[in-house]
């Protein structure tokens, strides 16, 4: 009791929270007695200084090495970085990366950290690391003020994937801003061998402005409290692994991916499009499960996934509570290079119009009226960023990253000579869809593009984000053009 005081004096209301945790824990530990008890017999040999990583990648397997003693120096970094094109937000991290630097442990390690808050920085913090036994799992030995240093030490007792989190008053807010990361302790001799590892931890943030609001965006407590995320993401920002930045894999290798969800509030029903996990550590704990479509990964908690790739393509991974995917972010790419496989997959055999409502494209209802809108304020550049964010949400699956299309199936949108030739054609298409045959670039198209729900300020800027891009004619499309070839109607 007399400990519980003091902690109520250090944390306020934080420690209920944390004594909460902390008890689950033990119960944890009743029901896997055998494992702790060894664990803890477990006589380290040697130190070593941890490789700390930033996401995606990890640190080397432990291997067969020896218990330790691992030495792991955390900075505390508040930065601003990117949360879209054209929305900044200032990240509170550990290691200077959302989510922080992943830690490497095998199970015996005796850890010691050392937590340091960066001089510059304008808060203390602290850390919960859940693979801690142990008073808030480090979180009150590790409390420290802005240009100092805290150093505790633990003994990894339980094999798994865990969250590391700041559990400082407003725990929230500290959380919100991107304050965790992953610490995986391996079983005696590693885990199996894999050709790939990739870290991946999901978060949902909440701003002021509403999703893709340009400028610096702060967090907002009160669409916190009422979770209503504004951006779900992995690895801390719109398009952390999408493009350039993706993931990537070789036709026949075996893919890990240690997958964390920070939280602060959304549980993630993380799915690869186009994979099954042949394997999945269920809660980064020890029971296996086999030939999983999506793993629910509860905020605070983590999953450790793998599966071997068959096929090559680009596999998308999401939180298949899919307005987050394609609505908030909650979207990364894993590129798979090789050669094509067509007893596996065959790809499109052959393609034709199945139009059972007699060629009617799918209509949305809509407001019949419209007349005058706001005149756009937006320069050419804040439309083609906002363009951009349109498109990976609503054009790229068809239309490709680069505008390049699928063969038989999509038109390009590079280079389009269908495209520059007429503008308000493509206005047109874009808010009332297009079936029938056309010629692009010299190839014939037949495919049904659907008419897509978006404002008249959506389809200028995503039209003008595509005339600006990949050698098209540089159209600034406006509103106004939009408005005329909808009213012409
Ligand atoms: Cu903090």
């Amino acid at each position: 009791m007399k400990f519980f005081k003091r902690i109520i004096q250090v944390f306020g209301f934080t420690a209920m929270a944390i004594l909460a945790i902390t008890s689950c824990k033990r119960e944890n530990k009743n029901n896997q007695a055998t494992v702790i008890d060894d664990a803890s017999k477990i006589h380290i040999s040697g130190e070593m200084e941890a490789e700390l990583t930033a996401p995606p990648f990890v640190p080397a397997p432990v291997g067969n090495r020896s218990a330790k003693k691992l030495k792991i120096h955390m900075e505390i970094l508040e930065k601003e970085g990117t949360m879209t094109d054209g929305v900044k937000y200032v990240y509170w991290t550990f290691g200077g990366s959302v989510p922080g630097s992943f830690i490497r442990t095998r199970v015996g390690d005796e850890v010691e950290f050392t937590l340091a808050n960066h001089p510059e920085n304008k808060l203390p913090h602290n850390i919960d690391l859940h693979a801690v036994t142990g008073p808030g799992g480090g979180a009150t030995s590790s409390f420290v003020a802005p240009g100092h240093e805290k150093m505790f030490s633990f003994k990894t007792l339980n094999p798994g994937l865990y969250v590391y989190h700041c559990a400082t008053a407003p725990v929230g807010m500290h959380i919100a801003n991107g304050m965790y990361g992953l610490i995986l302790v391996e079983p005696e001799g590693g885990l199996p061998k894999v050709d790939k590892e990739y870290y991946i931890m999901q978060g949902d943030f909440y701003t002021k402005g509403e999703y893709g609001e340009p400028g610096v965006q702060s967090f907002d407590m009160q669409k916190a409290i009422d979770e209503d995320a504004d951006y779900v993401v992995f690895n801390g920002k719109v398009g952390a692994l999408t493009g350039d930045n993706a993931i990537t894999a070789n036709v026949g290798e075996t893919v890990r991916l240690f997958v964390g969800n920070g939280g602060p509030n959304l549980t993630s029903s993380f799915h690869v499009i186009g994979e099954i996990f042949d394997n999945v550590h269920i809660e980064g704990g020890s029971v296996l499960n086999k030939n999983v479509q999506t793993t629910s990964i509860p905020a605070g908690g983590a999953a450790i996934v793998d599966f071997k790739v068959d096929v090559p393509g680009t596999f998308i991974l999401v939180d298949h509570a899919i307005f987050r995917a394609f609505n908030k972010g909650a979207l990364a790419m894993l590129k798979v290079n090789g050669e094509e496989n067509k007893a596996l997959y065959s790809g499109v055999v052959q393609e034709g119009i199945y139009n059972p409502e007699g060629g009617t494209i799918q209509t949305m209802p809509t407001d019949t009226k419209e007349t005058v809108e706001n005149k756009s304020k937006k320069t050419l550049q804040e439309k083609i960023s906002s363009g951009k964010q349109i498109y990976t949400n609503t054009c790229f699956a068809c239309h490709q990253a680069n505008g390049e299309g699928i063969s038989n199936a999509f038109p390009p949108l590079a280079k389009s000579d269908y495209l520059n030739a007429d503008v308000k054609r493509s206005i047109d298409i874009v808010l009332n869809g297009k079936s029938g045959e056309i010629m692009v670039n010299g190839a014939k198209y037949n495919s049904v593009m659907t008419k897509q729900t978006l404002t008249n300020s959506e389809v200028a800027d995503v039209l003008t984000y595509v005339y600006n891009s990949w050698g098209n004619n540089k159209t600034n499309v406006t509103e106004m053009m939009v408005l005329e070839v909808k009213n012409a109607h």
